[in-house]
């Protein structure tokens, strides 16, 4: 599908922030996990989310739909999980690289994970490995790609260093390590989205973070009555990112999660010159078992360039395609440093991204670990593929805002992977400037 972004109308007024797709995946996957029904509200519909939640009801879990976002997930138990169920992970890179860690520590039973296009050329070794490590037994094609079949084993815990700083591995790791017997340990090179850890704590899991450590011991069952899933900082980004770009925009994100590990790019936004007004978590006094939320006021400012270094990577990895389009308008050089992880994204999105903005006029070079962007204070505009990559289709979608002669996005539909209703939210917010201008 095919859709144009045409510049000039100003961004105005306040929108929810859709919910969180990271948080949802988990709940769904806690849900499943506990014995005791698990309340969730405001969970995302989106394909993605929509993956996991087919994932955990062929897995045994039921689910009972009370009304938008609402749902009681039956749960099969901890060790409860249906055995010969084949699972679609679909476009769902969390689903892939999360339930195995689940899966893996129920002795004698098997599974295989396989998905769509992209999914088939994104590695499942980077959770392989460790799993195999504890005793689990698994295969994947080439040793790296789907489809992916899993022997559950009785597990024993390991101390795990990651490779990456991924959320996914060692969100795996930990799951797995709920069904170990003894304490396994995941030590981060660098912090990055802690959902999981916050899930574990409120599911009565013993859990205990020493700096760069976290560590869990394996238990008989997870207890969680509820999870609210708040708004997802990394769909907010778009809208916040075409009202700091569209000159007269003045808008409020209400309802988003200001989880410190997630609102890294708010930060480099900020760093930019964006006029940002916001409750974000303190890294220094971070909730221990609660998603903070906050109202995020944004407004247009002179940006100037910024360096991103590799150690604020994990904390905005999902919005650094906006980070090069910002640097597209900013003074100076926007110098994006160890984001290699964007090579098995959806896409290759150092790919994607520099040859997306390129062609529609930027001055960008992409470098082995990142990109480099020099800002000519505008972008013409064109036509960006999005590679069925949801965050490129909606990079391409605030791009023509901003840019001088608009642009049309060929493969808009791949935003519904996370956010099928982008496109009606990024119209109503430019539509209101457009009613209050006459
Ligand atoms: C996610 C972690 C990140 C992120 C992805 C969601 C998660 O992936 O890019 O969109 O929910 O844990 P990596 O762990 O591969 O960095």
């Amino acid at each position: 599908m095919r859709a144009r972004f045409a510049p000039g109308s100003p961004l105005r007024g306040s929108i929810a922030a859709p919910p969180d797709k990271s948080i949802s995946h988990r709940a769904a996957l806690f849900g499943a996990m506990s014995a005791e029904p698990v309340h969730v509200t405001g969970y995302l519909d989106a394909a993605d989310t929509r993956s996991t939640l087919a994932a955990v009801a062929a897995l045994g879990a039921r689910i009972e739909e009370r009304g938008p976002g609402a749902l009681v997930i039956h749960g099969t138990g901890l060790r409860g999980a249906a055995s010969g169920v084949a699972i679609d992970v679909g476009n769902a890179g969390t689903l892939l690289r999360l339930l195995p860690g689940w899966l893996a520590g129920q002795a004698g039973k098997t599974w295989t994970l396989d998905g769509d296009e992209s999914i088939r050329r994104r590695p499942v070794d980077r959770i392989a490995r460790p799993l195999a490590a504890m005793g689990a037994q698994l295969e994947a094609r080439e040793d790296r790609f789907t489809p992916l079949a899993i022997t559950g084993r009785r597990l024993t815990a390991i101390d795990y260093e990651l490779p990456v700083a991924s959320a996914q591995i060692k969100s795996c790791v930990l799951l797995a390590g709920l069904l170990a017997d003894g304490t396994t340990t995941v030590i981060e090179p660098e912090p990055s989205r802690d959902h999981t850890e916050r899930l574990l704590v409120r599911a009565g899991a013993p859990l205990r973070r020493d700096g760069d450590r976290v560590a869990v011991t394996g238990v008989d069952g997870v207890a969680l009555d509820e999870i609210h899933v708040p708004g997802d900082p990394s769909s907010a980004a778009f809208h916040a990112a075409a009202a700091v770009l569209v000159p007269g925009s003045r808008i409020v994100i209400e309802g988003m999660a200001a989880n410190w590990t997630r609102v890294g790019f708010f930060r480099i936004l900020e760093r930019m010159g964006a006029p940002l007004s916001g409750a974000l978590e303190d890294p220094h006094a971070a909730a221990v078992d609660t998603e903070p939320v906050c109202a995020l006021e944004v407004a247009p400012g002179p940006l100037h360039g910024t360096t991103v270094t590799p150690a604020e990577v994990p904390l905005a990895i999902d919005e650094l395609p906006l980070v090069a389009l910002l640097g597209c308008f900013a003074e100076g050089e926007t110098v994006v440093q160890g984001a290699q992880e964007l090579r098995v994204k959806e896409s290759d999105r150092i790919a994607t991204v520099v040859d997306g903005l390129g062609a529609l006029g930027a001055d960008i070079e992409a470098t082995e670990d990142g990109f480099a962007v020099r800002g000519t204070g505008g972008l013409r505009g064109g036509v960006l593929h999005a590679h069925g990559d949801h965050r490129l289709a909606m990079l391409g979608a605030v791009a023509g805002l901003a840019s001088r002669e608009g642009v049309e996005v060929d493969g808009m539909e791949a935003a519904a992977v996370s956010y099928p209703g982008f496109a009606d939210d990024l119209a109503a917010l430019t539509r209101r400037s457009r009613g209050a201008t006459g």
